[in-house]
């Protein structure tokens, strides 16, 4: 069986490819390089022992995507990482991520139709959440206004996705994301750094390592036990199971509805100083931070409900935020020594 993984020389994307070839699939990866490096191919051969095919294009190029669905004709089914997910910069620039998230998935669910792929897993966020009524959140509680563009292209193209699967003999999985944090546990893949980080955990990692000056905690006004925003960090390989076993469910015909939604959490929160914590337990240093305003379009508070996706998925996190934070640290040790 042939998988196509777009993004998949990204963070998760990664980590899929290496799951996906553990589990015994052919994959072909298509990546822009726009947030990534091509070593990421190579590492990846390290690990598995298997060189994906790749092929570089951009997928919102509707010419580009005709000619590698008219060439590549045995995929089974697509894992869609490829997106931009910088928060920030889609209040900036929103143009360039609805093109660019939006068009990439039109581009190929027209392809899928035309070649009959039937099955699509698709990379969505927790962020279509908001601020959540309840906690844990679970998959039925309703979709907020979105913070960000970004998080807008996740609401809109979960519609796309399920409106034309509604009009197709398609099959669809979205999973909803919380936080994607950690390393694989060679360390030959993680979190590459392009820029100033946005997340908690890269900054982290960099102001430990001394590329950063200090880390600012973003507000401790929270109404949360410690003042500092909560999140539901999930180990980024535990996060890579669960795509093989969702593209997996759709090709077994074992999909109980054509078009599904999984939150991919732990269930836990962890705040800010938690995780600061954890970081400085497991590897005996001290992060300088500092506590500064809350930054613009944060949420406080978000864990997931995950008895969904572990029910009907047979799926559950098994990383504690301990493993998270030192695979994390043991990635960019590696990246210091190779910088070096
Ligand atoms: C986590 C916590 C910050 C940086 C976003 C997207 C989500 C997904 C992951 C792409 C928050 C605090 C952060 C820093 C800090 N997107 N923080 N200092 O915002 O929960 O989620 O990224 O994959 O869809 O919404 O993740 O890592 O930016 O922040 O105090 O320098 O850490 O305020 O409470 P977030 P994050």
């Amino acid at each position: 069986m042939k998988i196509l993984v777009t993004g998949g020389l990204g963070y998760i994307g990664s980590h899929t490819v290496v799951e996906l070839q553990n589990a015994g699939y052919d994959v072909v990866i298509v990546d822009n390089l726009s947030n990534t490096h091509i070593e990421v191919l190579e590492q990846i051969e390290k690990i598995s022992g298997i060189k994906p095919e790749f092929s570089k294009f951009d997928l919102s190029d509707y010419n580009a995507c005709i000619n590698f669905f008219n060439i590549n004709k045995d995929i089974d089914g697509i894992i869609h990482f490829a997106a931009y997910k910088a928060v920030g910069e889609s209040v900036e620039k929103p143009l360039i991520y609805y093109r660019n998230n939006i068009g990439s998935l039109i581009n190929i669910m027209e392809n899928m139709n035309m070649h009959n792929i039937p099955n699509l897993v698709f990379s969505s966020s927790c962020t279509v959440y908001g601020q959540p009524d309840e906690l844990p959140v679970t998959e039925k509680a309703p979709r907020k206004t979105a913070m960000s563009p970004y998080g807008n292209t996740k609401q809109i193209a979960e519609d796309i996705i399920s409106d034309t699967v509604y009009a197709s003999s398609m099959k669809a999985i979205a999973l909803r994301y919380f936080n994607p944090v950690g390393a694989h546990e060679t360390a030959l893949i993680g979190e590459l750094p392009l820029g100033v980080p946005n997340n908690l955990m890269p900054f982290i990692t960099q102001t430990a390592s001394g590329i950063r000056e200090q880390l600012s905690v973003f507000g401790e006004d929270y109404n949360t036990p410690d003042g500092t925003a909560i999140r539901d960090y999930i180990h980024v390989v535990d996060l890579a199971k669960a795509h093989v076993i969702a593209v997996e469910r759709m090709l077994k015909a074992n999909n109980k509805k054509n078009y599904e939604v999984f939150n991919l959490g732990t269930g836990n929160g962890y705040s800010v100083l938690e995780v600061i914590k954890s970081f400085e337990k497991v590897t005996g240093l001290k992060l300088n931070y500092k506590i500064v305003n809350r930054r613009e379009g944060d949420i406080e508070k978000v864990w997931a409900e995950t008895s969904f996706a572990n029910d009907e998925l047979g799926w559950k996190a098994e990383k504690g935020i301990d493993e998270m934070t030192l695979s994390a640290w043991k990635f960019q040790e590696k990246l210091d020594k190779e910088r070096k």
